[in-house]
């Protein structure tokens, strides 16, 4: 399908822009409603004062990554490109709550991460970028955002709709995921997977790495299950998710070169695309 019908989509969701901004990434005004869409998570309106200003405008980092932190961002993706509604939308990872989530002990990193860790992980991994110094500005506007949009929320409790929802299926098909790719994916991220203008790729040398949680094909589904088509979430069956997810990350995509050190306690999950050294048979 045609660049222009796949803008048209979007314009008839409510998009009012799809034109890309000089970086790639497109700032879209919020979707009117979408077949099966979940509302996102109410938040507070910014306060008028110096903490509320810091966070409006680590929300505007996160939705134009590309452009607010060019030496960073890797790749064709934004913070928000996953992280959907910014950071908001239920089942698609949201930042509700991070803040009294972490420090917390992560088996792929075998260590207690604080939540600037975890930034950074999805900056190296889901970006395919470099690291944002700890003390930088945008870092700390980024912070102010999550802690935003995180009042209220207990430490230690969990948020309805946090992290991913699950995907039971078969194992995957990658005939099927094929088919399922051609008929509801392509139109929006091209059927070469590299994106279309405005529209983020899924696999490609601008895509998320394969160190990257979305590189897992059980993350994905589930991510894919409640979120995609963007159109009409929550239209695919569990198989359908699962076999699509398996089909995008059989496609190549950057490496991470220190990836083998992950999982250093040999716990990795099944659906991690790479063996750590440490669950190697010589390995630890
Ligand atoms: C390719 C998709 C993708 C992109 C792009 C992405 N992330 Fe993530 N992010 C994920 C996934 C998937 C997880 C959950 C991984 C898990 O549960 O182990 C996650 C988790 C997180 C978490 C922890 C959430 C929690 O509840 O523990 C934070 C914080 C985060 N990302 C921040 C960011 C920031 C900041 C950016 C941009 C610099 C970003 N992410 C870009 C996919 C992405
Ligand atoms: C109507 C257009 C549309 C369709 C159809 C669609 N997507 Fe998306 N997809 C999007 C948009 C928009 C985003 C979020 C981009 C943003 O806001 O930056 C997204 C994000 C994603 C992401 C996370 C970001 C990335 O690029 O890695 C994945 C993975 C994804 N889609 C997979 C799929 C799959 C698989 C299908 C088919 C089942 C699909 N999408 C169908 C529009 C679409």
């Amino acid at each position: 399908m045609s660049r222009r019908v796949a803008g048209a989509v979007l314009i008839a969701l409510g998009w009012g822009c799809t034109s890309p901004s000089p970086g790639g990434d497109a700032v879209p005004s919020a979707p009117a409603v979408v077949v099966g869409a979940v509302a996102p998570i109410a938040m507070d309106p910014f306060p008028e004062t110096p903490l509320g200003r810091a966070a409006q405008r680590g929300l505007a980092i996160l939705d134009a990554t590309r452009d607010s932190l060019p030496a960073q961002a890797g790749n064709a993706l934004r913070c928000t490109s996953c992280h959907l509604d910014g950071g908001r939308r239920p089942h698609a990872m949201p930042w509700v709550g991070v803040t009294a989530r972490y420090p917390q002990y992560r088996s792929r990193a075998g260590a207690v991460l604080t939540v600037e860790d975890r930034v950074q992980e999805c900056i190296e991994r889901s970006l395919a970028g470099q690291r944002l110094p700890n003390d930088d500005p945008r870092l700390r506007a980024i912070l102010a955002y999550f802690a935003h949009l995180s009042r209220g929320v207990p430490v230690g409790s969990r948020v309805p709709g946090q992290g991913v929802d699950s995907a039971t299926a078969s194992p995957p098909d990658l005939r099927r995921g094929q088919q399922v790719y051609a008929t509801q994916c392509a139109r929006c991220h091209g059927s070469d997977g590299l994106g279309l203008p405005g529209l983020p790729p899924v696999w490609g040398p601008h895509s998320y790495t394969i160190a990257a949680g979305m590189a897992r094909v059980q993350m994905a589904a589930a991510f894919i299950k409640r979120n995609m088509p963007f159109d009409a979430p929550g239209s695919l069956t569990d198989q359908q998710a699962v076999d699509v997810a398996a089909y995008i990350n059989a496609q190549s995509r950057p490496d991470f070169a220190p990836k083998l050190g992950d999982w250093p306690n040999g716990d990795a999950p099944p659906d991690v695309p790479f063996r750590p050294r440490s669950m190697e048979p010589s390995g630890r």
